[in-house]
């Protein structure tokens, strides 16, 4: 197992979790859209989970890093928060698009001083991100050579996106009544060929 970070803390708590689970990992500090330079080998599974593509310009350049790092008919798996989840106004009173669902080709400016990561705030709030409309995010992985083999997407996440949003057995959802009206996360399962 390899995990690729830019952030040596979260690399840090990568090793310590597998540590406390007896298992042997690799990490590497690099910038994901340099994966394919930073890290040594080839493998069967690239997988990638929760808040990883909205923080990227360039999906092309992200595509072709796990083409790159997998062997031929390996496997790449995401999930991740859905395009029109992230378009939503998490302030208000209802199901609200605020946000481009589109990439404009300019970032989101967010500051934000609180952090799902755990209590207290953190000293550089200011975050960038990027829309990436679900058909981006396909094209990209095909037009690099993987071949798509499953998409769903489903109406539960692991962390609280809205202050509306309640607690369900598998992490956090919206309201009962509106639970069937738009998609929380997206799962893709792509084949290299
Ligand atoms: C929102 S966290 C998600 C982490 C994990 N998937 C989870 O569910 O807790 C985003 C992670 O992506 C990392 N990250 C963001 N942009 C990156 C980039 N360009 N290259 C490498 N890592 C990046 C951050 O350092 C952070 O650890």
């Amino acid at each position: 197992m390899t995990g690729v970070d830019f952030s040596s803390s979260a690399l840090a708590s990568a090793a310590s979790l597998a540590k406390h689970l007896s298992l042997d990992g690799t990490w590497v500090e690099t910038d994901v859209l340099d994966a394919r330079a930073a890290v040594t080998g080839d493998f069967d599974l690239v997988y990638t989970s929760i808040g990883t593509i909205n923080w990227l310009p360039d999906l092309d350049r992200w595509a072709t890093q796990i083409t790159g790092l997998l062997r031929a008919g390996g496997t790449f798996y995401i999930r991740d928060g859905h395009p029109v989840l992230y378009g939503l106004d998490e302030h208000a009173d209802g199901l609200h698009m605020r946000y481009p669902y589109f990439n404009t080709g300019h970032a989101q400016v967010w500051d934000e001083e609180t952090t799902y990561a755990g209590n207290g705030t953190v000293e550089h709030p200011r975050t960038y991100q990027w829309a990436h409309p679900l058909s981006d995010i396909l094209n990209s992985l095909i037009k690099a050579g993987l071949q798509i083999l499953r998409v769903d997407e489903g109406t539960t996440l692991p962390w609280k996106f809205s202050p509306r949003m309640v607690q369900v057995p598998d992490g956090f959802a919206w309201p009962e009544t509106e639970r069937d009206l738009v998609p929380c996360t997206y799962t893709i399962i792509a084949r290299k060929l």
